[in-house]
């Protein structure tokens, strides 16, 4: 089953369950509902994504489905995650809920969004959830080494994926690769940081030299150390622009110019801070 191998085509990786996840997702954090997120979905899947990532918190589900609906993509060409608000109590009832905004039977991958209440609080409720088919996969989300451990020791079906903030600035290191011995993989949001790091003069100078973007080089990275990555993008032309990543490649050189740009010491943590504390 070999969990986090790439697929033949290199858009995909293997998940220890046997699905498989689309490398490249249009991510819809901070995307208002209504047209703007209808609208941003709808491209994506015009320009080839096969993978939208959404959330319970992110209040836009009703949109992903929508655009999904309208697209004619068929639903089993297109990856859906969601994400199990843990400030609700049961996540069977919220992934029901998910699915009736969603408008599907299914969603591919259904994560606990954070680990509120403790690493262990949702676990049950999300295998519960898998078992009744309202998930394929089941993973978390913001869970470091330790809570991940954690839910491991305990879990009759360990976590498929720990969607975690990763990039070239927070190179979450040692992160990367407890969850890489435990099988789990690592799954990059906030790739571009949230557009703060396209301006980085590194990132500018690597853009330049490679005749790329900064937005791809750093899109490039996260692909070339294994992780699959879920840009946000708003805009037509960005969405197009994110997507062209697998046409080129990064030299070691320039690899490790932007791994020397990690400000997180190679943490095993997820989050310098936990908000819902
Ligand atoms: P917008 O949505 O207005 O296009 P991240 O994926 O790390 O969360 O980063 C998302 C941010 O980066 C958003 O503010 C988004 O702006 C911006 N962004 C995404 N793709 C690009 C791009 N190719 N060029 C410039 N900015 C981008």
């Amino acid at each position: 089953m070999n969990a986090g191998a790439l697929t033949g085509d290199g858009r995909a990786v293997q998940l220890r369950d046997g699905n498989q996840l689309p490398v490249l997702g249009l991510g819809v954090w901070q995307v208002p509902d209504g047209p703007v997120c209808v609208n941003a979905v709808r491209w994506a899947l015009e320009l080839g994504y096969r993978h939208i990532d959404t959330a319970q918190a992110y209040g836009n589900e009703a949109s992903v489905g929508k655009a999904l609906r309208e697209s004619g993509v068929p639903r089993n060409e297109v990856f859906i995650t969601t994400k199990f608000y843990p400030g609700r109590q049961d996540p069977v009832a919220e992934a029901e809920a998910s699915l009736r905004r969603l408008g599907v039977d299914q969603v591919d991958l259904y994560l606990v969004h954070w680990p509120q209440g403790g690493p262990l609080r949702a676990w049950p409720g999300m295998e519960l959830a898998r078992v009744r088919g309202l998930a394929k996969s089941i993973g978390v989300s913001n869970f470091g080494a330790d809570d991940l451990g954690k839910v491991l020791a305990a879990a009759s079906v360990p976590p498929a994926v720990d969607q975690i903030e990763f990039s070239a600035v927070h190179y979450r290191r040692g992160l990367m690769d407890a969850c890489r011995s435990a099988e789990v993989v690592p799954e990059a949001y906030s790739p571009l940081g949230t557009g703060r790091h396209l301006s980085n003069k590194r990132v500018t100078a690597i853009a330049a030299r490679a005749g790329r973007t900064p937005a791809q080089v750093l899109l490039r990275w996260c692909l070339q150390h294994g992780l699959p990555v879920i840009p946000k993008s708003t805009h037509r032309e960005r969405i197009e622009e994110n997507a062209q990543i697998f046409d080129f490649t990064l030299s070691e050189e320039d690899m490790a110019e932007l791994d020397a740009l990690d400000q997180t010491h190679g943490t095993d943590r997820a989050l310098e801070r936990h908000w819902w504390r």
